[in-house]
């Protein structure tokens, strides 16, 4: 259980929901493994940060247990293939995560059963008959007035899955008692919850009705493929109970007698996720850890959905994009940076072919015609950086100015914003609004390729020119090494791609190198002839 990077330090804890292993990954599970790797691969550009990021599945349950008696293989059987493949999307995605949690592992078995125990021992769990709704497919009751009936079956309105009634003995957990500390602790805390439109509306069903305790068991007639309730081999724990513990147990170390609290070092968590599963991650789960005395998560940050024409992206639907054959289509790094450009966390986004085409071009275009053309063999980026340290261009203004004054404020344009860009990203990045962050960084490298279109460096032959030529690469140069710096979060094997080719020391690809004319040095065969296209592997179909 390491951390990565500096240690002694509260780490950024990240954790992206388990997904349920019932069928192969899609785009939508992907898009929250990125939104915590690209957040925590932020963190770490600076070198004196350190995050702590889980990912994983959800074995148990009902679901499960049904496909799994569908296929006619063992219930552990399906979870294995499953499980491999959200694993194996993680590494062909660049998903970079500290533990790959199965609710499953033994280690996760013991701690919800500590905690179970310990809750008992509290008088916070207690047995009695349930009768309701149940949609197998969200793994939860519906309440009586969220259920309408289409062509004479019975569903969820919020999720259209169907319900069956179930009448049984369960355990329950006493949600009830910790409502009021709840709403309070949301109140006094307004970016417990973000967005903020999210934040309003857990707030406002809170506050709206009673909260009813949770039921927190089944019998296990009907649920088998369940850990079982400590004392009560008839009953097996609700699956939501058993996954929403994941987050402890991942940073949990040696139990005791009692439940161990979890390591202080690492917890508190951030927390991401999609929609579909706010209560259970903004009400069910903050008042648990009340009932435990833990504390709470610093953040919940919930994410809105990838629609496929307008309709959500759901296993159920059968109507999910394979992020694996779109990863095969076109580059890792294109999928990242199209899912992050595409979205935003309050409302929903679109998938389509063809906006995957037009970004990755557009990419292409842009950033991927920049950096070719400064690594041209007819300029040379050692040669600007050199004669940027020995001082040389102190006068290329008056120089540029003759000839050229809106090409001097296109570059005080670009120069300014060049500077404020680690700052307006930062803030981006840290509000998980990733898109925002891309838009400043595109208009940069606009900006950058409407600086050499109007020098026109490639024109500039002669002697006297040399000074003038050199100075402009150098600011495009200065642009792109930022730029595939600060970049790296969201492109990480197209920006080692380029900065290996601009020949940057590894060392000085982090945030305290992202001024420009700080210190620089690189450049060396930059501009040979023959180099590798950095963008030739961005869009292969
Ligand atoms: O709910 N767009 O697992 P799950 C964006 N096991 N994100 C999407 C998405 C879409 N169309 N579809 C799914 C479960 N997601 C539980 C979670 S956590 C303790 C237990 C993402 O396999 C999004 O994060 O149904 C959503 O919340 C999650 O996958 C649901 O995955
Ligand atoms: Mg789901």
């Amino acid at each position: 259980m390491k951390v990565r990077g500096l240690k002694g330090l509260k780490p950024l804890y990240l954790t992206t929901p388990i997904f349920y292993v019932n069928a192969k990954p899609h785009v939508g599970h992907l898009y929250s493994m990125l939104f915590a790797d690209i957040r925590a691969r932020w963190e770490t550009l600076n070198p004196k940060k350190s995050v702590f990021v889980t990912t994983g599945t959800d074995e148990h349950g009902l679901k499960i247990q049904n496909v799994a008696l569908k296929q006619n293989i063992p219930p552990k059987e399906l979870c294995d293939i499953h499980s491999m493949e959200f694993k194996k999307l993680a590494s062909l995605s660049g998903v970079d995560y500290n533990r790959f949690i199965r609710t499953t592992d033994e280690d996760h078995i013991s701690t919800v059963k500590k905690l179970w125990n310990f809750l008992y021992e509290k008088d916070l769990i207690y047995k009695d008959s349930h009768n309701g709704w149940y949609s197998v497919n969200d793994e939860a009751f519906v309440p009586e007035n969220q259920i309408e009936e289409v062509d004479g079956r019975k569903i969820s309105k919020e999720s259209k899955h169907e319900v069956v009634y179930q009448s049984e003995t369960n355990y329950f957990f006493k949600l009830s008692k910790f409502q009021d500390q709840l709403i309070g602790y949301i109140e006094k805390n307004p970016d417990f919850i973000i967005p903020k439109n999210k934040y309003d509306e857990i707030l406002k069903e809170l506050k709206s009705q009673p909260l009813k305790d949770l039921s927190i068991s089944r019998p296990s007639s009907r649920l088998n493929w369940g850990i079982e309730v400590p004392n009560d081999s008839e009953q097996r724990i609700y699956v939501w109970f058993d996954a929403l513990i994941n987050y402890l147990t991942v940073c949990s170390p040696v139990f005791g007698q009692k439940i161990s609290f979890p390591d202080t070092d690492i917890w508190p968590p951030t927390q991401v996720i999609g929609k579909d599963i706010s209560r259970f991650h903004c009400v069910y789960w903050p008042i648990i850890l009340m009932a435990s005395g833990i504390s709470l998560p610093e953040q919940i940050v919930v994410h809105s959905h990838w629609l496929n024409d307008g309709f959500k992206m759901s296993k159920s639907l059968g109507n999910v994009v394979d992020p694996v054959d779109v990863i095969g289509k076109y580059s890792v790094d294109v999928i990242r940076y199209f899912l992050m450009q595409n979205s935003n966390l309050s409302n929903d986004s679109n998938y389509s072919d063809y906006q995957l085409v037009s970004t990755a071009n557009n990419l292409t275009n842009k950033f991927g015609n920049l950096v070719t053309r400064i690594g041209s063999p007819n300029f040379s980026i050692e040669d600007s950086v050199n004669m940027f340290n020995q001082g040389q261009f102190t006068d290329v203004d008056d120089i540029i100015g003759e000839s050229n004054a809106s090409l001097l404020q296109v570059r005080d344009e670009l120069l300014d914003g060049l500077d404020k860009l680690p700052y307006s990203m930062d803030k981006h990045f840290k509000d998980f609004e990733f898109s925002k962050a891309v838009s400043e960084w595109f208009k940069i490298i606009e900006l950058a390729n409407q600086f050499v279109t109007i020098a026109e460096p490639w024109k500039l032959k002669e002697e006297k020119d040399l000074k003038f030529k050199n100075y402009v690469i150098l600011v495009a140069s200065e642009t792109v090494r930022i730029c595939t710096i600060l970049i790296e979060p969201i492109m990480p094997n197209v920006s080692k791609r380029i900065l290996d080719r601009l020949n940057v020391n590894p060392e000085n690809r982090n945030v305290f190198h992202v001024k420009p004319f700080e210190e620089i040095n690189y450049g060396e065969g930059a501009n040979e002839k023959g180099a590798e296209k950095p963008f030739e592997k961005l869009e292969k179909a």
